[in-house]
């Protein structure tokens, strides 16, 4: 009879849980250039489990090219990224990376012709081709938990209605919901509540990081709002250039740090 050796099954489960000792995030030199402009330049910095993350910086300062890699949407020029002691780049794309990392585009990408709850129960499959093909045998349970979700972000009452007749808060709500109902490790969030009024923003940005907090999550999220920074996120970091200028705790940037980051001299042309 085969037996399998207890090392094996050890190295099995380690492959299968990742290491909760590890960092959430850890960026060694991982870069991104496209053509002659470097959008990310080499960049190395750990960002522990629960730790709540603003990127800051003017446009063009690579922070969403830096989103997208810690979310595997980009693959970096060099260097490398691991999520919570796995290699980014050995993850497999769909259910592997999404139970890992989950990211909220600036662009909210809902699909417009399905309602708000399809929408959120596609966080579930974490597979878009997945899901169109099974979205109507979702079984009760996950009807149930879409609709917590829904109701946790303030559009329960939206449910049926189909995204491309939703406010556009309502649209990031619903995008918040069905992050919730992927339920990933670590949530990204590219300027999640740019296009909203200021009393909007803060309520979305609120929910976002309350919730990311509540359940134990990594969050790293763009804001443009230098306040709305400061008071709802942990750690600042400023990133202009490509290049990191500041990385510290929220209550230690200063208002010169701030402005330096987004003074227009001495910035590349785009
Ligand atoms: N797909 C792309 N092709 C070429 N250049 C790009 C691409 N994406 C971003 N860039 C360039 O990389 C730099 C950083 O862009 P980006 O990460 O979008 O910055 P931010 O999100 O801070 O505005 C900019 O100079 C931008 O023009
Ligand atoms: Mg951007």
């Amino acid at each position: 009879m085969k037996t399998t050796s207890p090392s094996k099954i050890s190295r099995a489960i380690s492959a299968s849980y990742p290491n909760s000792s590890q960092p959430a995030i850890l960026i060694d030199g991982a870069a991104k250039t496209y053509g002659d402009v470097e959008a990310v330049r080499p960049l190395s910095l750990a960002i522990e489990s629960g730790e709540t993350v603003a990127l800051l910086g003017p446009s063009g300062s690579g922070k969403t090219t830096l989103l997208s890699m810690i979310a595997g949407e980009l693959e970096p020029s060099k260097g490398s990224i691991h999520l919570r002691g796995r290699d980014l780049a050995a993850l497999h794309p769909g259910r592997e990376l999404s139970r890992e990392v989950g990211m909220i585009h600036q662009q909210y990408d809902l699909v417009p012709n399905l309602s708000s709850l399809q929408n959120v129960l596609a966080g579930r499959l974490g597979d878009w081709s997945l899901f169109k093909s099974v979205v109507s045998l979702v079984w009760p349970r996950d009807r149930q938990v879409g609709m917590n979700a829904l109701e946790r972000v303030g559009v329960s009452d939206r449910a049926r209605v189909r995204a491309g007749f939703l406010s556009g808060g309502e649209q990031q709500r619903v995008a918040v919901a069905r992050l919730l109902v992927q339920d990933p490790a670590i949530i990204v969030a590219d300027e999640p509540v740019s296009s909203l009024d200021p009393a909007r923003a803060e309520e979305v940005m609120g929910i976002l990081t309350e919730s990311a907090l509540l359940a134990g999550k990594t969050l790293v999220a763009t804001v443009h709002s230098a306040e709305v920074a400061r008071t709802y996120f942990g750690r600042l970091i400023g990133l202009r250039n490509g290049e990191r200028e500041f990385d510290l705790p929220a209550h230690l940037v200063t208002d010169e740090q701030l402005d330096a980051l987004y003074a227009l001299e001495g910035l590349r042309d785009e």
